[in-house]
């Protein structure tokens, strides 16, 4: 049996992560063996919700507990931490909870209350579980762990510059995490969406080209985690763009991002 760690259930993407690893008899890493339904642990704020991705989880075959404990609150968030380790580390961990925020439709700008709040949950809630995790994995030498970032980790996107640079330091954070824990035998992986049909996506302005279904993103992040994989990007015409504006000259990234429709105030 194979447990898993979820935050962020009862959004698009985490849903179909769970749905995907209930439906797998063991979640498809060395970990796990076949024949025996997965356990997972799903986190969520809302209790509805979570209860009903539980609920059909638990349908497919899955053993399934739920937290609802405040991933701000470090004193909550490390003994709830504590707890999964015992008596050994979670086998995966996706730490998958976000939000988006952006600069509005007349290009004001982002309120600093707004951007706070999504650089605690996108950013520092990712480092403070891998900083608790990474030991406790190092220690067991076992354990995976997934962190989310987001293609617009690669070149900051001027409608949404807080996003950005939470989803850059997370890519940064897991890289890192990465050479640290492998000698280790514990794997990281840092997935870095395009745009995936969600509350978030739909929310954000600017066009979304090569829109995937949560369903489809869940079953690559999930073959990417079983591989162990350092990054896992798609849809591939947008990660290899993305990638381009990272290693060109500035000036010429920030061009193409205006000729793509993504500069200040073309929205
Ligand atoms: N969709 C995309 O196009 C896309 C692209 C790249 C990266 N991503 C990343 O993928 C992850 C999942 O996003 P999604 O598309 O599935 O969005 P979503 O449907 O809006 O789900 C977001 C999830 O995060 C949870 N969350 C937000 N703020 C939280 C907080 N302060 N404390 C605890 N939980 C919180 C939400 O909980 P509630 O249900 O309680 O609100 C929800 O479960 C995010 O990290 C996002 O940045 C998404």
């Amino acid at each position: 049996m194979t447990r898993i760690v979820i935050t962020g259930a009862t959004g698009a993407i985490g849903t179909a992560l769970a749905r995907h690893y209930a439906s797998q008899g063991s979640a498809g890493s060395s970990q796990g063996s076949a024949g025996q339904g997965n356990q997972l642990i799903l986190h969520g704020r809302r209790t509805d919700v979570l209860e009903q991705v539980a609920e059909a989880c638990r349908r497919r075959g899955a053993s399934v507990e739920t937290s609802q404990v405040d991933l701000n609150d470090d004193d909550a968030l490390f003994g709830w931490l504590d707890s999964l380790c015992e008596p050994t580390p979670p086998d995966i961990v996706i730490v998958n909870a976000g939000m988006n925020i952006n600069i509005g439709e007349d290009g004001r700008g982002e309120s600093w209350d707004d951007a706070s709040r999504l650089l605690q949950i996108n950013l520092r809630v990712p480092m403070a579980m891998g900083n608790f995790l990474g030991k406790r994995m190092r220690a067991a030498k076992r354990g995976q762990l997934v962190l989310m970032s987001s293609l617009a980790g690669y070149h900051g996107l001027p409608v949404t510059p807080s996003y950005s640079a939470s989803k850059a330091g997370v890519k940064a954070y897991g890289e890192a995490l990465r050479g640290w824990l492998a000698p280790h035998g514990v794997g990281v992986s840092v997935v870095m969406p395009g745009y995936v049909s969600s509350k978030m996506c739909h929310e954000m302005p600017g066009p979304k080209p090569f829109l995937w279904q949560p369903e489809r993103a869940a079953k690559r992040i999930a073959d990417g985690i079983a591989r162990n994989r350092a990054r896992i990007s798609f849809p591939f015409p947008l990660n290899f763009g993305c990638w381009w504006l990272a290693v060109l000259p500035a000036a010429v990234s920030q061009r193409l991002l205006k000729w793509f429709d993504y500069g200040e105030g073309t929205h």
